[in-house]
């Protein structure tokens, strides 16, 4: 397990923990012990209280270890407890079950209480580790509440084991003495209907010894199947066929090897990603939405929650996987950096997930007061940023240019000055910042040593300090007082491709979160909230044609000296980050230019060899970027147009003056520049290539900043 929960850390974690049964499990004076009082540090003990040392134990319940920090800590800690307790690791049992998680907090700070497993109760009845985000926890959390429930942690995650205890104690008491249990399956499966959101879930129980119960909805899920190394355990025989039940129904392993191949034993590996079970096998057989994965008795079988027959297994194909550790931790990519570029429609999604209200309820009360963003770490402090002096950015490199690229939307919909800084450049020039101010530090890592001493700087001032960064617990998240996790999942190529389209939806979110009262607003925030939930989608359309038109194109520009990109308005910023791309990793000279700067010196540079991309996809800087297109084939420059799929008029100047286009969906204004970056990001990744550069680690870059001067 620990080796799996390793294999994930390339995606960012801040505790982690595990539990495993406890069958057998001798004290050090050879007697069980109860789990209070044990008087270790930093956990949970079993009467649910805050206790010292992230373990619930009791003598029928599993043990389960926790703490905040690396795996290494969890690893640590769990050796210090088998040592404690005497516990005979080489014993070999028939059936075990045991699951851990690496948590990356979205509710509730980073400690041992918070991390997983949650457990129902005391007793850990039931025990469940959970990658997503319950929307609706708050509600189920108030039910719970009413019927007594007390809840030991701040995690959305909690309410799950907990309904499951609820429901399990229900079921028994409906069905009275002598009834046959539950099915394990049957009550995760009553319980889903109670969740929104997305989940990822592993389950056991004490009631359902020898048993776990997976499933999922949005977030990703594998099995891998491996037959155990005890040829001789046949549990074959105990399985029938039949309804969904304990021991019955499930697909046999028999069923999906041939007999000969059968040994009777089943060790099963439930993950979120291939990378994390390669190591013990590559059969793996990848769950879909609403699939709930029982695993029992030497076999397994899955279920389907929207099939109409939820009692009859639903037939799940085995994977044989071709790829090694490292190609699976890419994703089946080349490099991280492109991995990460196709990852930005998931990437953009989970930033805005549970955040962005699609449906327009206009029937439930006033349309006027309804609440379609949900930025819960700007609740307190909403009304005071928009009673603020200016809302100053701050951030360095890719960060600063998410900003410039949002700063717009903020100036529309907040009313408020907003500034722009570069970090090192606030601090060079000690800028005057006033208690009134309220100060946003962007940064992916939440390290940069620039970005985080401007934030000691304007702390110092008595600003308000708002933090925007994908890592939580960071240094900068720690230091401001309030602020919005990107959610994008962890990045790792230098380059930031997948953090940059993210901290643009964030900024947006902000800023009509901002503007919710606003009456005159209301028309146009709904329109970009509409178009926030297409966004996705409209970026998986072209992503692959890009990717091959991208690469053509590479081809032709991967050796010229020089690449200059035009831009005003929002896409100024997709200009300065496109360049940023080319310099770092396609190690090529590139600019990015205000195009209404173009007559005052950088015109000069043009001629028929410097190839230069202009941006003009339809919006309000449509005519203008038509104008600077003109002038620049005037001077017979090499173009290469980024403008609307199925723009005539650009077609026709393709048409007439030789230049390329490169052609991206429309959406409104402010979410153009997240779409207008992709087919440039993956330019400088095909450039990078055919170059022969270091994708990943460009030449002396390094992903956090950590040094400042
Ligand atoms: C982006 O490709 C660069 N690696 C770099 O400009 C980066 O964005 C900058 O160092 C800021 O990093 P941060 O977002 O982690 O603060």
């Amino acid at each position: 397990m620990f080796t799996g929960l390793k294999r994930l850390e390339y995606r960012g974690y801040d505790s982690s923990g595990m539990c495993i049964d406890a069958i057998d499990a001798p004290t050090p004076t050879g007697r069980r012990e109860s789990a209070s009082g044990d008087g270790l540090a930093n956990g949970i003990s079993a009467d649910g209280t805050s206790s010292s040392n992230g373990r619930v134990e009791d003598r029928s319940s599993p043990i389960i270890v926790k703490c905040p920090g690396k795996i290494e800590n969890l690893e640590n800690l769990t050796a210090e407890y088998v040592q404690q307790h005497n516990l005979d690791t080489s014993k070999v049992y028939k059936h075990h079950v045991a699951i851990s998680h690496t948590r990356w907090a979205t509710h509730g700070v980073p400690s041992s209480i918070n991390a997983h497993p949650q457990v129902s109760d005391a007793n850990a009845d039931f025990v469940v580790v959970h990658n997503g985000i319950i929307t609706n926890y708050q509600a189920l959390k108030d039910i719970l509440k009413k019927n007594g429930e007390t809840f030991v942690s701040e995690t959305d995650t909690e309410t799950i084991p907990k309904l499951l205890k609820f429901a399990y104690d229900s079921m028994t008491a409906e069905a009275g003495s002598g009834e046959a249990q539950v099915p394990f399956p049957k009550l995760v499966m009553e319980v889903l209907t109670k969740l929104e959101g997305a989940y990822a879930l592993l389950i056991k129980s004490r009631h359902y010894p020898g048993e776990l119960v997976a499933c999922k909805r949005g977030s990703p899920m594998i099995v891998g199947i491996k037959e155990g190394p005890d040829g001789s355990s046949s549990s074959s025989s105990k399985v029938s066929s039949g309804g969904l039940g304990r021991a019955a129904s499930i697909t046999r392993l028999r069923d999906q090897y041939n007999d000969s191949h059968w040994t009777g034993a089943l060790e099963a590996w439930v993950a979120s990603d291939a990378s994390a079970v390669i190591e013990h096998t590559k059969r793996v057989v990848v769950l879909e939405d609403n699939d709930v994965l029982h695993i029992v008795g030497g076999g397994y079988g899955i279920y389907n929650t929207r099939q109409a027959d939820v009692e009859t297994a639903v037939p799940r194909r085995l994977q044989v996987l071709q790829l090694e550790v490292d190609q699976i931790m890419k994703g089946g990519y080349e490099h991280y950096m492109q991995k990460e570029i196709h990852e930005q429609p998931e990437a953009i999604t989970q930033s805005m997930r549970g955040r962005v209200k699609q449906q327009k309820s206009a029937e439930q009360g006033n349309p006027y007061l309804q609440q379609r963003i949900k930025l819960g770490g700007l609740v307190e402090t909403r009304d005071t940023i928009r009673r603020s002096r200016r809302i100053m950015f701050v951030a360095c490199g890719t960060s600063y240019h998410a900003a410039l690229a949002a700063r717009q939307t903020v100036e529309e919909m907040v009313e408020v000055p907003v500034v722009l800084e570069l970090a090192s450049d606030l601090l060079d020039r000690c800028c005057p910042i006033f208690r009134d101010d309220t100060c946003v530090f962007v940064s992916q890592s939440g390290e940069t040593a620039d970005t985080l001493r401007a934030l000691e700087y304007a702390k110092a001032r008595g600003a308000l300090c708002v933090g925007i960064t994908n890592t939580v617990g960071s240094a900068i998240s720690r230091a401001t007082h309030c602020g919005i996790h990107q959610n994008a999942g962890y990045e790792i190529g230098v380059a930031s491709t997948k953090a940059y389209t993210s901290q643009i939806i964030c900024i947006t979110m902000m800023a009509l979160a901002l503007a919710e009262d606003s009456i005159s607003k209301r028309e146009r925030r709904d329109a970009i909230i509409d178009e926030l939930g297409a966004l996705p989608d409209k970026m998986r359309s072209f992503m692959q044609v890009q990717d091959v038109a991208m690469k053509e194109l590479a081809a032709q520009l991967k050796d010229s000296n020089s690449l200059l990109f035009f831009a005003r308005g929002n896409n100024y910023a997709t200009a300065l980050e496109a360049a940023l791309k080319c310099k770092e990793v396609a190690l090529i000279h590139s600019e990015g230019i205000l195009a209404g700067e173009m007559k005052h010196g950088p015109l000069a540079l043009v001629d028929e060899h410097l190839p230069i991309v202009v941006v003009a996809t339809r919006d309000s800087m449509y005519k203008k970027m038509e104008s600077v297109i003109q002038q620049l084939l005037a001077r017979s420059a090499r173009l290469i147009i980024l403008c609307t799929a199925g723009d005539a008029t650009m077609q026709e100047y393709a048409k007439r003056s030789d230049c390329q286009l490169i052609e991206v969906p429309g959406t409104v204004e402010p979410l153009q520049p997240i779409l207008n970056i992709v087919p440039l990001q993956l330019l400088a990744y095909h450039m990078t290539v055919l170059r022969g550069h270091n994708v990943d680690q460009p030449r002396n870059l390094a992903k956090s900043v950590t040094v400042t001067d």
